[in-house]
């Protein structure tokens, strides 16, 4: 099934005039991405990624996973942000959120290097005791702090564990081509490398080896997923906002943002959709949030959170809107049986599929947010699986080059991840930071 754009329940709050008046906006950025003429235009890489994708790489990519399931009970991603939100995005949206508690003949994969607490670090070390483990370091720099400690940590446990030699065997690194200290490194020890393509930027590189190798040793097809996006490819050509849906969300979203709607949010009611709403959430707020402006990302997951923040959402600050992914297909059916006593009062429910129930609850929510104020998109969209991740990955990433071009900001830099990274260096006493340390410590007294 194609993804589907409705607009049922964000009409209210949007004119004709409006749409109208934005739609040349909408399509000029879109012709924008095409021209390659934009902002950041050097990193435009996933826009036929779907197509042109290194099909050596991708063989070998399957072959490695392949190697992995064989060799190894635990699989250890170590990155950050675009280098691993992908591709734990994909494979808890394809298979589930309790993947490594499933049955199952792939390894468990757990993803680390993505924080600094010893605590997180420490959990997975001990659950790797015994056990046969590899390991993907991903970084695209290669000099990200988080990601290059945990693998340092990770490569003396696989020496002491299999040897240098084989050690080498367990190792497998995601980099640039040519540059950085991680590349060096690898081509030092003679590790497996894959590539992160100089085109393509961290938070649009699931569909590289950043995110394929992990997906595929989770036993995902990528095949299927590439195809996804490949289609989705096909589907979203025309600039015209009325032809386009990713062109047309994009249009959408600007126009509540015009009209002081600054908070997004994803909402799924699925909870195996809640690290993809991660994965939604970097790729928007690192492109879009910058020279103060643009919406903020939120996530929620109904009907968990109606029970939380459903409240604020029904009844607090009018300052939101949300974007509903709909899957229309179940990936399990189970219904409610049937209780001759019912006791419980629940016999209107008996036979009903869950699936039926959970789209009711989101059809009575979609009515009630719009009675308290709240507009909403709805993303109609098929199964979880690797296919639709795939068309749901392209989409989302075309509609926030036009979206983030429509803002007038360039939505393939990072610029602002920099201040913090500056600090900590100087604090930590990194060479070359002698003046920012002194700064700080003066400020600090
Ligand atoms: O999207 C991005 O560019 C970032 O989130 C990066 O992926 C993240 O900072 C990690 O960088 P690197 O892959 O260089 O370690």
């Amino acid at each position: 099934m194609a993804i589907k754009l409705i607009e049922t329940y964000v009409k209210p709050f949007i004119s004709d005039t409006e749409v109208a008046k934005i739609s040349h906006l909408a399509k000029a950025s879109h012709e924008l991405v095409l021209s390659r003429e934009g902002a950041g235009n050097a990193f435009l890489g996933w826009v036929d990624l779907p197509v042109g994708y290194d099909k050596e790489e991708f063989a070998r990519v399957k072959l490695a996973a392949e190697k992995i399931q064989k060799n190894c009970d635990v699989f250890v991603v170590i990155g950050i942000g675009g280098s691993y939100l992908g591709a734990r995005a994909a494979i808890e949206f394809c298979t589930s959120p309790l993947y490594n508690n499933l049955k199952k003949d792939t390894p468990d994969i757990y993803f680390i290097g993505n924080s600094i607490s010893p605590s997180a670090l420490a959990d997975v070390l001990r659950i790797c005791e015994g056990r046969d483990v590899c390991v993907n370091v991903i970084s695209k720099s290669g000099t990200t702090t988080e990601p290059a400690v945990t693998f340092r940590i990770f490569r003396e446990l696989l020496e002491k564990k299999y040897g240098e030699e084989g050690a080498r065997e367990h190792i497998y690194v995601t980099t640039d081509r040519s540059r950085g200290k991680l590349k060096q490194f690898s081509t030092t020890k003679n590790y497996e490398t894959f590539v992160v393509p100089d085109d393509i930027g961290g938070r649009y590189s699931v569909l590289t080896a950043v995110g394929l190798l992990p997906i595929a040793v989770a036993g995902i097809d990528i095949d299927k997923m590439m195809q996804g996006a490949e289609d989705a490819r096909e589907k979203f050509t025309s600039s015209d906002p009325a032809a386009n849906e990713a062109v047309r969300y994009a249009a959408l979203r600007n126009i509540l943002y015009n009209k002081g709607k600054v908070i997004e949010i994803l909402v799924s009611y699925e909870p195996a959709a809640q690290m993809f709403a991660e994965w939604w959430k970097q790729l928007f707020g690192e492109s879009e949030g910058k020279d103060q402006k643009s919406l903020y990302p939120a996530s929620v997951i109904f009907s968990t959170d109606l029970h939380s923040l459903g409240q604020y959402i029904q009844d607090g600050q009018r300052t939101m809107f949300e974007t509903v992914i709909d899957f229309k297909e179940p990936n399990d059916r189970i219904s409610v049986p049937d209780d001759p006593h019912n006791i419980d009062g629940l016999n209107f429910l008996s036979g009903k599929t869950l699936h039926d129930i959970n789209q009711r609850a989101m059809t009575g929510t979609l009515f009630a947010h719009n009675d308290g104020g709240v507009p909403n998109i709805v993303i109609e969209v098929g199964k979880r699986d690797a296919y639709h991740f795939g068309q749901l990955v392209y989409f989302f990433e075309l509609a926030c080059a036009v979206s983030g071009y429509m803002l007038g900001v360039n939505p393939f830099d990072q610029p602002g991840v920099e201040a913090y990274k500056r600090n900590m260096y100087a604090l930590l006493g990194k060479p070359g930071y002698e003046e920012q340390r002194a700064a700080l410590e003066a400020r600090m007294n």
